[in-house]
């Protein structure tokens, strides 16, 4: 089902908060300088909140190609994004995914560069995209069960996903783990996942599972309280002590005493942060993607492949970026139909 159309508004002014700010903002007053860029919708795994077991995966000619990437990219930067990450689906599937890495980190300013992945590919990947200027990896990773894993993820692969994991640590990446937390599936993790935080400097992050209108019914049905996390975590490892002023982007960060790394809380439903949101999307068949939970996108190929100039495109951006929606509804049960989340990458 194709996402509603965006009437777009008179170019908006740049920002005007700081006269060197090349940021834009949206009508709430929100910078917006964060692209999540979804390389493609394909994966190896089939996750069971994520997609259904026979996932049918787009064409590549649908999807942005290098030389596209190679326009769009620079044109977001040029617009004030300084932090991009990519994502998927799968990103490491990408064949060019190491230059567009390098691409990227090579701008002007050196964005900030990471990369959200399942980790599978990274004992390979994780040195060369390092060197090409990757600063961080998100990893996805739910359980330390293999059988968890396999009925989790419907493939086997814990193995590689472990292997991924020692890689990006000896490559030197930053690292943050994340576990989306589902009921009857795997409650027995949170404990062991959280113990990853005592003796190494990363994030586990607990991710409260989101609805999407394809899979609405098991995401809504199986989700986890954020309190009931904690309690099970600091029932085995002690009291969970607030960091800094308690927030790291999206999450709300904690320490068990003497740990080198932190516990994080993402729950997008039950504490939506959408007043702070930062973020745009780019979807791998060229839509700007407005929201992660509401259906609203421009699209951006299709005037790129009929010939629109960089000043156009620009245009089709802010005016976008402008017509941010607030916020998602989902309190009020109204969840996106025209895309899950393999198509937009979290
Ligand atoms: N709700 C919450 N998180 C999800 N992810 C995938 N589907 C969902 C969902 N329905 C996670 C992935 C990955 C990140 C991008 O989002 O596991 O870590
Ligand atoms: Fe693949 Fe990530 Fe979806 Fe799992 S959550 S099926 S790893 S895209």
């Amino acid at each position: 089902m194709p996402g509603p159309t965006l009437q777009l508004k008179p170019v908006q002014p740049l920002s005007s908060r700081k006269s060197e700010n090349r940021r834009l903002s949206d009508k709430h007053g929100r910078e917006i300088h964060y692209l999540r860029v979804s390389l493609t919708d394909a994966c190896n795994l089939r996750c069971v909140y994520c997609m259904p077991e026979h996932m049918k995966f787009r064409p590549q000619s649908e999807n942005i190609s290098l030389a596209e990437y190679r326009r769009l990219l620079p044109l977001f930067h040029a617009l004030g994004f300084d932090k991009f990450r990519f994502t998927g689906g799968e990103p490491t599937l990408h064949p060019q995914l190491t230059e567009l890495i390098a691409e990227t980190a090579a701008l002007p300013g050196a964005p900030f560069v990471a990369l959200t992945t399942n980790g599978m590919l990274l004992p390979k990947l994780a040195r060369p995209l390092k060197t090409a200027g990757l600063r961080r990896v998100n990893i996805s990773l739910d359980t330390l069960d293999p059988a968890r894993f396999r009925q989790m993820s419907r493939r086997d692969g814990l193995d590689a996903v472990l292997r991924g994991l020692d890689a990006a640590e000896a490559a030197g990446l930053e690292i943050k783990l994340n576990a989306v937390t589902v009921r009857n599936f795997n409650e027995e993790d949170f404990v062991p996942l959280a113990r990853f935080s005592l003796d190494r400097p990363w994030q586990v992050r607990f991710l409260e599972m989101m609805p999407f209108g394809n899979n609405e019914h098991f995401q809504n049905g199986q989700r986890v309280e954020e309190d009931s996390v904690k309690a099970r975590i600091e029932a085995a490892l002690g009291k969970l002590e607030p960091v800094g002023n308690g927030l790291d982007g999206e999450a709300r960060v904690y320490r068990v005493p003497g740990a080198k790394g932190t516990v994080g809380f993402i729950s997008p439903v039950s504490a939506p942060f959408c007043g702070d949101c930062n973020r745009a999307r780019l979807t791998a068949d060229g839509k700007l993607r407005l929201c992660l939970l509401k259906d609203d996108e421009v699209d951006l190929l299709t005037p790129l492949r009929k010939g629109a100039d960089n000043a156009a495109l620009e245009n089709i951006v802010r005016a976008g970026i402008w017509e941010k929606p607030w916020g998602h509804e989902l309190a009020f049960r109204r969840f996106s139909h025209n895309r899950g989340m393999s198509e937009i990458g979290g």
